[in-house]
């Protein structure tokens, strides 16, 4: 299994979706030289990683995870060479950049798609899940019937213009003979295409790749096995090709990623882990009246069954969920960051969280957006035409702005000491100066009771070999977020000493008890 690249070690992710961030030539729909612009402002706040969401020739019926071309950047961002360029800016910058890879499946105009539809048979006949007979269904799975030469229904992976890429069956039945074995030529064939996909992107300056639907590759997989095979396989030929590349997986279970070769897992709005619980149930954690406690097992759980394979990380939202901001009050946000940015594995951080953009209501889907659109609207600059985001007409942006009067901008937000961004800049910039609140630290909590407050847990420095460094830093992180003061006890050997971080009113200690006043938070150096 290969050891987590040590750059992971200290880094912070920054999402950019590239249709929202930053438009340079006026069209409505953000690009990659708006990206390059802007830069700068990615390294000012701290971040050092950035995830770029799917920029690749698409027809958009699913925001370009309907990939058509693998190999060419939709000219709407730009050219492969603007994104050579970016690569080389960020890089000059200390800025690494991870493309979105959708191995899963590709969209229906892709050419390897519509010469898989032919009757004759040709190289990619087996490229995806076809049966042999056009009224066939597959079993768990959408299906297109009637749009092909060949005599056969073709599966689907996610919506039904995302025909599923071959990678073969785990147990193909014997009676079905279009149920292909995962080491046939047709997946084999897919397979190495996808390794062709991410050299041709490495060769160029990509430091890696977050894998869409990671666990969707091999059918009917039950406990993922032969899918964890693939993975392992994609992993070493990385290894021996460019061993320091990173793949982050959207598979939202550790217990079986990291067993694939990821160096990390997210954890995610479905999957098994509660991190809904968090930010995003009816009554999150955060908003102050939720329950951590099922998270917690479940994180201790994955943790103990992926054994220091990789890591876990934990996004503030991506472009699939609601955003943060609209779940959790305003004066609650910061306790998220603090949570997010001193918990183990590399935080990411959903463009325009950091200022607390909100989750907008009421907008129709776009590109295939439907129940996501809302956390996706344009990066609000400043106060300039269309927040500095476009010089387009605002009926001609790719989706509208926050109409509220009042929503947050980064330039007011540089203007105040007090801000989330300012907040945000402080906590990344902590977490990166204390090795024990790193990707790969140590942490072991120390209270996180059923419908109990606050949380409370001990981040520790480990050394090469993952494990605890003796005499190594230790810091002690507790979170409030509760209206009411919340008290637990120290276990043996935690002795709060220096405070690093401190949010609401101080924490105080008496004896082994530790005190939170209501919506406050510290991390402590342990003495
Ligand atoms: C997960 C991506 O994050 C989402 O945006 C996309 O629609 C599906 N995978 C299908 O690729």
């Amino acid at each position: 299994m290969p050891t987590t690249a040590n750059w992971l070690d200290d880094a912070v992710f920054y999402e950019i979706y590239p249709q929202s961030f930053k438009d340079t030539n006026a069209d409505g729909i953000g690009d990659l030289r708006g990206i390059i612009e802007k830069l700068d402002y990615v390294a000012y706040l701290g971040c050092n990683a950035i995830w770029l969401s799917p920029c690749f020739v698409s027809p958009f019926r699913d925001a370009g995870y309907d990939v058509s071309d693998y190999c060419h950047v939709a000219p709407r961002y730009g050219t492969n060479e603007d994104l050579r360029r970016l690569f080389d800016e960020a890089h000059s910058r200390g800025l690494r950049v991870i493309l979105d890879l959708v191995p899963g499946h590709t969209s229906s105009d892709h050419p390897w798609f519509l010469a898989s539809t032919r009757a004759t048979e040709n190289e990619f006949t087996d490229r995806y899940v076809w049966t042999d007979n056009v009224w066939k269904d597959v079993r768990g799975m959408g299906v297109l019937k009637g749009i092909s030469e060949r005599n056969g229904s073709v599966a689907t992976n996610f919506f039904s213009h995302q025909p599923a890429l071959n990678y073969g069956y785990a147990h193909p039945d014997p009676a079905e003979p279009w149920q292909q074995p995962v080491d046939a030529p047709g997946p084999m064939a897919t397979r190495q295409a996808m390794k062709d996909v991410m050299a041709f992107w490495l060769a160029l300056g990509c430091d890696g790749f977050r894998c869409d639907m990671a666990h969707s590759l091999v059918k009917e997989d039950e406990g993922e096995q032969a899918t964890i095979e693939v993975w392992q396989d994609l992993r070493a030929f990385l290894d021996e090709t460019y061993p320091e590349a990173i793949l982050i997986s959207e598979w939202g279970n550790p217990d079986h990623s990291l067993q694939g070769g990821f160096d990390m897992d997210f954890l995610l709005h479905f999957g098994p882990s509660h991190y809904n619980d968090l930010f995003r149930v009816e009554r999150p954690f955060f908003a102050g009246e939720g329950d951590v406690s099922a998270f917690v097992c479940r994180y201790e759980e994955s943790r103990a069954a992926s054994d220091g394979k990789g890591l876990m990380c934990i996004p503030s939202g991506n472009h699939d969920m609601d955003r943060l901001a609209g779940h959790i009050p305003a004066e609650l946000l910061e306790m998220c960051f603090a949570f997010l940015l001193s918990m183990p594995g590399a935080p990411f951080i959903y463009y325009g969280d950091e200022i607390g953009m909100d989750h907008v209501r009421g907008l129709h889907s776009v590109e295939g957006s439907y129940w996501r659109t809302g956390a996706r609207t344009p990066m609000q600059w400043d106060s300039s035409l269309n927040a500095g985001f476009s010089s387009a007409p605002a009926d001609e942006l790719y989706i509208p702005l926050d109409p509220n009067p009042a929503r947050p901008t980064v330039a007011a937000q540089l203007d105040d000491e007090d801000s989330l961004l300012h907040r945000v800049r402080r906590l990344i910039e902590i977490r990166r100066a204390h090795p024990a609140l790193q990707s790969k630290g140590d942490v072991e909590f120390v209270f996180a009771e059923k419908d109990a407050y606050p949380l409370a847990y001990v981040r520790r420095e480990v050394g090469a070999d993952g494990e605890v460094l003796e005499g190594g830093e230790q810091v002690l992180v507790v979170l409030n977020p509760s209206a009411t003061p919340a008290a637990f006890s120290l276990p043996e050997g935690v002795t709060p000493g220096e405070t690093i971080y401190e949010f609401g009113s101080p924490v105080s200690v008496g004896g082994r008890t530790v005190t939170v006043p209501a919506r406050s938070a510290g991390f402590f150096l342990v003495g």
